[in-house]
């Protein structure tokens, strides 16, 4: 990885952390599209040892400090929570303070930075290689909401308020084909029929009375670490938009970004599919986590979740387009209106197999299948 002085003095920053020995080198690190991540190495008695620093993008994230508040808040408790697992300090991440003990430093051009110990011998993915890791990576998003239902009081900061909102940015859609301010309405009809025929969807998860929990609301493959040694998804990262959701909110943006084996832009829609054996293993993870925790109603929800979310994006994707492309950044004309289309199409991929998805999470939950059950995972299936 190239090294990376220019942009910002990472040394100058690495002191202002309570990290000891001497600052030896810093160069960028991972291909996380939000922050800018760098990975910084000190001398300790003769001894190399590495820690992220990271700037964190304001422009995304518009009040870092209350942000860090809620990092800090769940590190901690997290931390509390496995201090007597073995290996725990690879298992959470642990925030470095700064030298006047404050959770991020703020630099002179109004950056805020944070530092954590750098967990070693451990990966992430960008694209999913097989079901068991899938089934790892919703186990490891599971547990992180497991350990965190107990958080005490007071509640979280919203820190992107209306985040999964699914009424609401529908409403931006119903505005957005309304106004048709760029005169691109007519270039995605069957998109927009799509959408209107599903307005009754939005409200299917808010409507269902589920408890507000603590989530992620991130759950990308690459947000994983998993173990080089083991392939276990050892530990949650990018704590960044932790805040009170639903916990169907975090498995659903999993079976969207998990079970397709196609880009998110890709044209060629026939690619775009449900793979089973991927939600499967995904269900199989989550549950392992989260048998115990999770309401019936909850589990009960899963693939509808899967559905809702994807549409959700789908529609966020589609008023963009509509509007002009003011959110999502564009590499070619229509990539929005592609994007959306690659969402439609999974949602009608995961409606044409929900009735089989519904019947697979009940067989894994309600005890009649001792064997599959979710406590007891057999090896997801990596064939098909
Ligand atoms: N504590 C850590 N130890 C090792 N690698 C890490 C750690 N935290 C983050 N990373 C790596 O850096 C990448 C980017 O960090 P992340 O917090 O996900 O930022 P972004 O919000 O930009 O995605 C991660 O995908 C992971 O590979
Ligand atoms: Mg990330």
């Amino acid at each position: 990885m190239m090294n990376e002085h220019a942009k910002h003095d990472v040394r100058a920053v690495a002191r202002e952390f309570q990290i000891p020995g001497d600052f030896l080198s810093a160069a960028t690190h991972g291909s996380g599209h939000i922050n800018d991540t760098y990975c910084a190495v000190f001398n300790q008695r003769g001894t190399p040892a590495r820690y992220i620093l990271q700037r964190i993008n304001h422009r995304v994230f518009k009040d870092p400090a209350k942000l860090m508040q809620n990092v800090h808040r769940v590190t901690e408790h997290l931390g509390r929570k496995i201090a007597d697992e073995p290996d725990a300090g690879r298992r959470g991440l642990t925030l470095i303070a700064t030298r006047n003990g404050k959770a991020c430093h703020c630099d002179g051009d109004g950056n805020f930075w944070r530092a954590y110990i750098f967990i070693e011998n451990a990966h992430t993915y960008d694209v999913v290689e097989s079901p068991e890791q899938a089934y790892e990576a919703a186990k490891a998003f599971g547990r992180f909401q497991k350990l965190l239902a107990d958080l005490p009081a007071p509640r979280l900061h919203d820190t992107i308020p209306g985040f999964h909102d699914t009424p609401r940015r529908f409403a931006a859609l119903e505005t957005a084909v309304g106004a048709d301010a760029v005169n691109r309405a007519k270039l995605a009809k069957a998109e927009i029929e799509f959408a209107l025929k599903r307005k009754a969807l939005t409200r299917q998860l808010l409507d269902a009375n589920l408890p507000e929990r603590v989530t992620h609301n991130d759950t990308k493959l690459n947000n994983v670490m998993f173990d080089d040694a083991t392939g276990e998804g050892i530990c949650v990262v990018d704590l960044d938009t932790v805040m009170p959701g639903l916990a169907l909110y975090d498995f659903g943006d999993m079976v969207r970004a998990t079970t397709s084996p196609a880009q998110e832009d890709e044209r060629n829609l026939s690619k775009v599919t449900m793979q089973f054996p991927m939600f499967e293993a995904l269900a199989r993870g989550y549950l392992e986590s989260g048998s115990d925790f999770l309401t019936g109603a909850e589990k009960k929800l899963m693939a509808l979740a899967g559905k809702l979310i994807t549409f959700e994006i789908g529609t966020r994707f589609l008023a963009d387009f509509l509007a002009g492309d003011l959110y999502f950044k564009i590499h070619r004309e229509n990539h929005n209106l592609d994007r959306c289309r690659t969402q439609f199409k999974l949602v009608e991929e995961i409606e044409r197999q929900e009735e089989h998805m519904n019947q697979f999470i009940e067989s894994i939950t309600d005890g009649t299948h001792a064997a599959r059950s979710a406590r007891k995972p057999r090896k997801p299936n990596v064939k098909n």
